[in-house]
């Protein structure tokens, strides 16, 4: 029989890896609590619509990359449906801030989120088709404060704050801003303008970009095209005055928190809610992560809740590619030679026969209940087997025989100290804490 692997494109997360995931999530959980956010899980998939109308049809998630299939109709509803797998999930956020009307409380909503994301792109290194995400969005009504500069900058300082205590090394923060809603057209008008004359020289991505999403063209990697790309026309010339000074104020807030920054003329990204703010954190080559070096991004958004039938609700956030974070952090690991030690069980529990299974079952559950972590072998393992495993597993194994189970002292062989000693049972949670 032919074996089944997991999909082109997905990948299975096995212990030990998956404590360093567990370590990331945990470490983003604390963060998001200092900076006041709670959490929001919303379903994997939703009504196609969502996305075609919240991340925009020209885009290439969603014109190229989406999950979409129609769920049969059921008797006992409607009729068939057009449902999609999250290609990300500032749509569903919003959703749900319509949804479950936020607005109404008046108050600046602050939510972060972790889970898979799903996009058909081709698979490589640092770019899988299910991936994951730690994300946050920060919205509200106009009052709540929720178009503050202030937020760019605390969502800008917090990211900072969090890769500095994962230790990663090196991450660089560039940042833009797009302009508002009504700057936006303008700038794409005058990008059409000038990329008319010249689109015919580019290669075949940007000739279509040029048509169907000239901001696009911006972040083209074709090195052929960089000459023309730098002679377009810049955002920057094009913002009005509130957003000139709200971009100005976000420079500011991060210069007095000292966080290191490069304003980038040509950052852009590619969902179509932006406005004002965009930014994208990076690390450099040799970060395990090759082309695909964008750690995270995000931006400021103001008509997406609009788009989605809700009322006025500006906001920002970010979504971090977490499986590149992972893969940098192991990288970085490597590269600087610290291994990450793999922490041992407390106590490893040989039961010397099979008489003395249930014996072990229910020490185990003694200890296991004091707090400390503890496996269990199997009384068909010889001694040796028993030690072997132990070894590998634990700090301590712990012998329990016809003798310990009768006399109460149970023997206790520490690996490090290479030692022997008896213990008797009510000391013995006790001496393995140790
Ligand atoms: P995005 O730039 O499409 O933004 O994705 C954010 C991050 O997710 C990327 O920087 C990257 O690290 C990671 N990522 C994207 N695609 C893949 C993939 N196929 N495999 C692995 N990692 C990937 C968003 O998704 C926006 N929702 C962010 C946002 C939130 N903007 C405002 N609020």
């Amino acid at each position: 029989m032919a074996i089944l692997k997991a999909v082109r494109g997905t990948r299975d997360l096995l212990p030990p890896e998956t404590a360093l995931w567990n370590h990331v999530e945990a470490t983003a959980r604390a963060m998001f609590a200092r900076y006041a956010f709670g959490e929001i899980r919303t379903p994997i998939f939703e009504d196609t619509q969502l996305f075609a109308r919240g991340v925009g049809e020209e885009t290439d998630i969603v014109s190229k990359e989406m999950y979409t299939w129609e769920d049969r109709a059921r008797a006992d509803s409607d009729g068939a449906q057009s449902l999609t797998l999250r290609p990300e999930n500032t749509a569903g956020v919003v959703r749900a801030y319509i949804e479950h009307k936020l607005a109404d409380t008046g108050m600046l909503q602050k939510l972060f989120y972790i889970g898979p994301q799903f996009r058909r792109e081709r698979p490589q290194r640092g770019r899988y088709r299910q991936f994951w995400q730690i994300g946050a969005e920060v919205l509200g009504p106009a009052w709540s404060g929720a178009d503050s500069p202030l937020r760019d900058a605390e969502v800008l300082e917090m990211l900072s704050a969090f890769l500095n205590e994962l230790g990663v090394k090196g991450w660089r923060l560039e940042l833009n801003s797009v302009g508002s809603s009504t700057d936006r057209p303008r700038y794409i008008a005058a990008l059409r303008e000038a990329l008319e004359p010249v689109k015919y020289r580019m290669c075949a991505d940007n000739q279509r970009r040029a048509e169907t999403n000239p901001l696009r063209v911006l972040d083209s990697k074709a090195a052929e095209d960089q000459e023309i790309i730098d002679s377009l026309p810049k955002i920057a010339d094009f913002l009005d005055d509130a957003s000139r000074e709200h971009f100005a104020q976000v420079l500011a807030a991060l210069d007095a928190c000292n966080v290191a920054y490069k304003v980038n003329p040509r950052l852009v990204r590619g969902l179509d809610y932006y406005t004002r703010t965009t930014f994208e954190f990076t690390v450099p080559d040799g970060s395990g992560l090759g082309t695909q070096n964008a750690l995270l991004g995000g931006g400021r958004y103001d008509g997406l809740s609009e788009m989605l039938g809700g009322p006025k609700a500006p906001g920002i956030g970010f979504a971090i590619g977490e499986d590149r974070l992972i893969l940098t952090l192991q990288a970085q690991a490597e590269a600087a030679a610290t291994t990450v030690t793999e922490k041992k069980l407390d106590a490893f529990i040989a039961p010397m026969g099979l008489g003395q299974n249930t014996a072990a079952v229910a020490l185990a559950q003694e200890l296991r209940r004091a707090g400390l972590s503890v496996e269990v072998g199997d009384g068909t393992f010889r001694l040796k087997k028993s030690f072997e495993a132990a070894d590998k597993l634990a700090r301590r194994m712990v012998i329990l025989g016809e003798d310990e189970a009768a006399s109460g002292i149970l023997t206790v062989k520490d690996f490090s100290a290479g030692e022997q000693t008896k213990v008797a049972r009510a000391e013995l949670a006790d001496a393995l804490r140790k």
